[in-house]
């Protein structure tokens, strides 16, 4: 007799901003009975081991699975060696290499991985295919090939996702490639259920479509093969983006079911380790505390950037966690500090390499947050209501800034174009942590910090949606 259980065969995009919502994701599928075979790439799963002191017989679900979930764990290789340097500093060769690669071997991978499951999975074969929006191209084949559902999940705003889906209406506008006149300085008020732009607030790679070509090509190529998911899952809150995603559901069923990132805080999802910070967070005062984090993905400034940055924050006179990405800390220090920082700052601040950026986050001490605006560290900063200084670099978080700034009003921009001075840098720490300007912006970032946690509520719009998604999917197997 076949098991009554659905079973989900699940893909993440091989990054960090990714890989979270998606394990967040199975979590939450399997506590409502559903199968789950989660497939990293392998040197994702050799990363989250090192980091958490994993042994060889665990994986990050052991944990889920001891506790009764049916939650299965099969790495695939991507053909490249664990360590090999899949970003590169030089976008031209690594990134652009490996995703060429990727394009033409990944499906086959999978495949074969796919049938193997197929196989060996006796009366509960899988019937569900979950992948990272960016991985769509995977999925396509493969789900009409073994008659798979195939469901989407978009771990970045749907207001992104809804320009992504309408490339066709940026070209016909001469805003995709720009173009000089109209697309440079022509609004942006034809996407059906997002509200004007300007050219400027779209995303780097529309904006800039040569600067990264292999970026660019991902973004389409995921978003001409999207069209064909049965299911969008959105990691963003219907009461945040009710119109974009009420146009988006006209044209796919769309489920809106973020803030993804929050179900399980004690699970191991971390590429890198964390340095704990809670002993020194827990000695400041209430909202004394700068954070600053540019992501998961390679850090973009350069020298006379962040000697700009240190300085301005020397001047600013707050507490502050600095996290400045990399392998050996010391280096990158002597690499980009300058060096009469760490004087200069004496107990005042932390540098470190990696931290739990939601624990910081969480912390009474965590006043703002300087932020690249990667849409998990949005999300991460709403729930914990800690306003924003907006310094975005690349792909989605110039469209990130414009929706809290312009349209949330839970942040500021550290400035408007141009080069960013130490000057900036203080007067917007103040404008974010001192005075009535702090309070004012600390209110708005309540408000939207109720609607998160409350749309994952008992009676909450995401709760209720991953929920209508279950039995949508149960009515299409
Ligand atoms: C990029 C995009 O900007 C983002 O919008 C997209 O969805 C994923 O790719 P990334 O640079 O990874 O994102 O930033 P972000 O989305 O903010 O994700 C970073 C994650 O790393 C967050 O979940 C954050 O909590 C975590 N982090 C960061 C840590 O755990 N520790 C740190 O020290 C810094």
């Amino acid at each position: 007799m076949a098991n009554s259980k659905p079973h989900a065969i699940v893909i993440p995009y091989p990054y960090q901003g990714h890989i979270t919502p998606m394990i967040n994701l199975c979590l939450n599928l399997a506590s409502k009975n559903l199968i789950i075979t989660f497939i990293p790439l392998e040197f994702n799963h050799h990363s989250i081991s090192k980091a958490h002191n994993l042994h060889a017989d665990e994986d990050i679900f052991t944990g889920a699975r001891n506790a009764g979930l049916d939650i299965r764990y099969a790495p695939v290789s991507d053909g490249f060696p664990v360590d090999f340097d899949r970003d590169g500093n030089d976008v031209d060769r690594n990134y652009t290499d490996y995703w060429k690669t990727m394009f033409l071997d990944f499906p086959g991978r999978v495949d074969g991985l796919v049938a193997g499951i197929v196989a060996s999975s006796g009366d509960s074969p899988p019937s569900i295919m979950i992948t990272d929006t960016f991985f769509s191209w995977v999925a396509t084949p493969i789900c009409e090939k073994y008659g798979l559902l195939n469901v989407s999940l978009w771990t970045q705003p749907a207001t992104v996702f809804a320009i992504n889906y309408h490339f066709d209406l940026l070209r016909q506008n001469a805003h995709f490639p720009p173009q000089h006149g109209k697309g440079e300085e022509g609004i942006i008020n034809y996407i059906p259920g997002v509200g004007s732009m300007r050219p400027r607030d779209l995303m780097s790679y529309v904006q800039y479509p040569d600067m990264i070509p292999m970026l660019t090509e991902i973004e389409v190529k995921s978003f001409d093969h999207v069209k064909q998911a049965d299911f969008i899952l959105y990691n963003t809150v219907e009461e945040l983006e009710s119109d974009t995603l009420s146009a988006l559901n006209q044209i796919l069923p769309s489920f809106p079911i973020g803030p993804i990132n929050f179900y399980d805080a004690s699970l191991a999802r971390s590429l890198r380790p964390h340095t704990d910070c809670t002993e020194w967070l827990s000695s400041k005062p209430p909202s004394s505390v700068l954070y600053i984090s540019f992501g998961s993905i390679n850090f973009i400034a350069d020298k006379e950037e962040v000697a700009e940055f240190a300085y301005g924050l020397l001047m600013s006179k707050v507490y502050f966690i600095w996290v400045i990405k990399d392998d050996n800390i010391h280096d990158q220090e002597k690499k980009f500090l300058p060096s009469d920082f760490k004087d200069g700052m004496g107990n005042r601040g932390l540098v470190v390499p990696w931290c739990d950026q939601g624990g910081v986050l969480a912390s009474p001490a965590t006043g703002g947050f300087l932020t690249h605006c990667g849409w998990n560290s949005v999300l991460e900063s709403m729930w914990h209501g800690v306003p924003m200084i907006c310094y975005p670099f690349l792909v989605d978080q110039p469209t990130n800034r414009k929706l809290v700034v312009d349209d949330w009003k839970i942040g500021v921009n550290l400035c408007d174009g141009g080069r960013v001075t130490r000057e900036e840098v203080a007067e917007k720490i103040d404008v974010v942590m001192k005075g009535n300007s702090a309070l004012r912006m600390k209110c708005e970032v309540e408000k939207v910090r109720k609607k998160l946690q409350d749309s994952l509520g008992g009676e909450g719009s995401s709760h209720k949606n991953l929920d209508l998604f279950c039995e949508g999917l149960k009515l299409r197997l």
